[in-house]
């Protein structure tokens, strides 16, 4: 299975701080936000993504994360030259997802739970069709949002809808299988003008090809999409990092935890850092073993 991380867009909501900077390379907490979905991608065990962003920010995204070797990973970018919407995604991605199915996972979504692993398992599973997830929040009007009938079965899903039918949004992880790829390139674009991912599931949900996974409350899935919402996100990780001494979406934990890196690599890794706290962690994870 490929990844890709779709990085691009305005970040009109954080206006003046991503007039000069792409949102997802601000901090939350203590590494840039990409790192967050980002790490869900190793989780899942996958190696070779593809970020999107766009013409003005892609080369600050390959300074940051290099060609992934570094990672025990496959790092190609891809330029979007307008933000036509998320479903853009597969087809500016066509050739490399090749034959493969894929993972695609929003650039400004952050996800931490105890189950991750193991709901990410489970979903890579399913060999054919698609699956999204549904997350409950007090307020769905800004999401994708799922309607369900009496028994739990997907009726619909509403994009941006003024009275949502359920409070279950849909979250910026999505898993498809090859067949995405001609299926966006058959979406025509929505009133607001964008190539709605929301379209393209209800493509798989007309098949009878659409699994949707709800998400308990012992998963956090934190907006970072307002500056308010950024301060809190980062208040989390540091809550929780402080509290624990774990490290949230630390990419090179995952990526040595996978296997993908030696000890060797993950102390050559921390060295790099050893002035700061995220280095010393680093370097306290390979006296573990
Ligand atoms: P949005 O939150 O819809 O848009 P945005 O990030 O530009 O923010 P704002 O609403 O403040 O203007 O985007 C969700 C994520 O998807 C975000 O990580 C940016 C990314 N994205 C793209 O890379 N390309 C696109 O065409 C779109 C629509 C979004």
């Amino acid at each position: 299975m490929k990844g890709i991380i779709l990085s691009g867009g305005k970040g009109t909501r954080l206006y003046p701080m991503t007039k000069g900077v792409s949102k997802q390379l601000l901090p939350i907490y203590d590494k840039p936000l990409i790192y967050y979905p980002l790490s869900i991608l190793i989780l899942a065990s996958i190696r070779d993504i593809l970020i999107i962003s766009t013409p003005g920010d892609i080369h600050l995204y390959e300074r940051l994360l290099g060609d992934g070797n570094r990672l025990g990973m496959k790092f190609t970018y891809k330029v979007q030259d307008t933000p036509r919407g998320l479903a853009d995604a597969f087809i500016l991605g066509e050739e490399f997802i090749g034959t493969d199915s894929v993972c695609l996972i929003l650039g400004d979504n952050v996800f931490y739970g105890q189950d991750m692993t193991k709901m990410l398992q489970q979903t890579m599973q399913n060999k054919t069709g698609a699956t999204i997830f549904g997350y409950p929040v007090k307020d769905a009007r800004n999401f994708g949002v799922v309607e369900f009938d009496d028994d739990y079965r997907v009726i619909s899903i509403e994009e941006k809808p003024s009275n949502p039918k359920s409070n279950y949004a849909v979250p910026g992880l999505y898993f498809y299988d090859n067949r995405v790829v001609q299926i966006a390139k058959n979406i025509q674009p929505s009133p607001r003008g964008e190539i709605e991912i929301t379209a393209v599931n209800n493509v798989y949900l007309e098949m009878g090809e659409l699994h949707v996974t709800l998400l308990g409350r012992g998963m956090a899935w934190l907006d970072t999409g307002t500056p308010s919402n950024m301060l809190k996100a980062a208040q989390f990780v540091e809550a929780v990092q402080h509290r624990q001494g774990f490290y949230i979406s630390c990419i090179e934990e995952i990526a040595w935890r996978r296997g993908f890196i030696s000890t060797r690599q993950l102390i050559n890794l921390g060295k790099e850092l050893q002035m700061t706290d995220y280095g010393q962690y680093l370097l306290s994870l390979a006296t573990e073993v």
